[in-house]
């Protein structure tokens, strides 16, 4: 158990590398996370509800294809486990959650996760420790949330630090929220290289989380609370929905009038300032995009406030996979067949190229549509050999051979996978719909941008 008192010792346990890590939730998020810890020499406890990944962890192997096996078993050789027991949280200095933060189907926030993480996890909390929230949230979860939960199910009356509570001594519990800002698939930005914000509730949290992260991460930003830390991952993930919604609805524009959008959006790119390219898709996936816009305009309701571009933007990408069927709809009357009676393929089901992450996919929308249209559907994708049930979708389906191609009447690009030859997939098809302009380049009568 950790007998540090004050913030200085705190800091001198973590330059020894004495600090003991806890990672909640190994998903994602939180494996990745516990790897980079481990790789700094600290002692590394991962925790997580499901006992199947902790198995796994434990016998060396991963269960997320961009992390190799080995990753795994050095980390588990440098001393990192995982476990379902929280009881040892108590030897744990530094507590970080990197659990699910989903919507409600009527796009209120899930908060569930969270919550019982929080619950289960405060009888083993106490003064000295440093808990960090990296869940996506909306403002004001750390402050009205987690906080008093602490406060309310932590033992011997323990108390959050709080700012003008005292100068070095540590009380109480450090509380901070820094957000995760990993992007899945980006091999050019190394997450190291990912400046890592920060907000504590008090200026001792800040600190401590700031010289944590600061072993892991190459810049550290701190910032005065964590609403404000909080508000910053929603703002970066709301002007992407934003922009990626503009360049949809331009798309569609473009189209109309017989011009390539993404013949545009490169000249646009050559202006060296004012001008951030997003490219158009057939919607928007993942965990982030598509979520946390909406619990902002959540929180926005309880002051009162609009969040038009938000709602707009969340209206026109809900829309895109309507689009896309509406265009292979329209490539197969051309040919004189029917969506009704006709067998679509469709290539890349994953939400973003390169990931093994199905989660709010455009594609099981489009899935959805072309069958209640009668279509026949089928997928391939290297990285779901077979799909079962989960949260959103029943597929319960196997990934179709690429020999296979000719034998569909469409052939329907969802997602832009870089082991696929574009030109052999467009040569063995009928009609090859590319969502992507993963095709640019290859000239062939059976090519339909959308
Ligand atoms: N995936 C990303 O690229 C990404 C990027 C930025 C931010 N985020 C945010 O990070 C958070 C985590 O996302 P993720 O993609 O890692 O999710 P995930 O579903 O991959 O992993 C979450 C893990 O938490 C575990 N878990 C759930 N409830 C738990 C509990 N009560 N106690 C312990 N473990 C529990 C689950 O079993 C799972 O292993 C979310 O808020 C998400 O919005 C994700």
């Amino acid at each position: 158990m950790n007998s540090t008192h004050t913030l200085s010792s705190w800091l001198a346990r973590l330059d020894a590398r004495e600090t003991h890590i806890a990672i909640i939730g190994l998903g994602y998020v939180g494996l990745p996370l516990a790897l980079l810890f481990s790789e700094e020499c600290f002692r590394v406890t991962g925790f997580d509800i499901d006992a199947e990944k902790v198995a796994t962890l434990n016998d060396g192997r991963s269960y997320i294809h961009r992390i190799e096996p080995e990753h795994i078993a050095g980390a588990r050789a440098a001393g990192f486990r995982a476990t379902t027991d929280f009881s040892e949280l108590h030897e744990c200095d530094a507590i970080l959650i990197c659990v699910p933060t989903p919507l409600h189907p009527d796009h209120t926030p899930d908060m569930s996760f969270v919550t019982s993480t929080v619950e289960a996890l405060a009888p083993h909390t106490h003064a000295g420790q440093l808990l960090v929230l990296e869940s996506t949230t909306y403002p004001g979860t750390t402050d009205e949330l987690i906080v008093p939960t602490l406060e309310r199910l932590g033992r011997n009356n323990l108390r959050v630090l709080r700012n003008g509570d005292g100068h070095d001594t540590l009380e109480g519990l450090m509380v901070a929220f820094s957000p995760e800002r990993e992007d899945p698939g980006n091999l050019t930005t190394p997450r190291r290289e990912i400046p890592k914000v920060i907000g504590g509730v008090d200026t001792r949290a800040t600190q401590a989380a700031v010289a944590l992260y600061g072993t892991i991460f190459n810049r550290t930003v701190a910032m005065s609370s964590p609403s404000a830390a909080e508000m910053t991952k929603l703002l970066e993930n709301i002007y992407r929905c934003v922009n990626i919604a503009l360049v949809n609805e331009l798309k569609q524009l473009c189209l109309a009038m017989g011009i390539d959008i993404w013949e545009v959006i490169d000249a646009a790119s050559t202006k060296p300032f004012g001008f951030q390219a997003f490219y158009p898709g057939p919607g928007i996936g993942g965990h982030c995009i598509p979520v946390d816009p909406f619990y902002l305009s959540w929180r926005a309701k309880q002051f009162n406030q609009p969040t038009r571009f938000i709602e707009l933007a969340g209206e026109v990408n809900e829309a895109m996979p309507g689009f896309v069927v509406h265009t292979v709809e329209r490539a197969l009357e051309r040919e004189g067949k029917s969506l009704a009676e006709a067998k679509v393929l469709l290539l890349g089901i994953a939400y973003k190229r390169d990931v093994d992450d199905l989660r709010e996919s455009p594609a099981l929308t489009i899935f959805d549509l072309l069958e209640r249209a009668g279509a026949s559907v089928s997928y391939n994708d290297p990285f779901f050999p077979e799909v079962g049930v989960g949260r959103k979708y029943a597929l319960k389906r196997q990934s179709t051979a690429l020999e296979r191609v000719g034998d569909f009447d469409c052939v329907l690009l969802v997602t832009d996978h870089s082991a696929y030859d574009y030109a052999a997939l467009v040569e063995a098809s009928k009609i090859f719909v590319d969502t992507r302009n993963a095709t640019r380049g290859i000239a062939s009568g059976k090519i339909v941008r959308c």
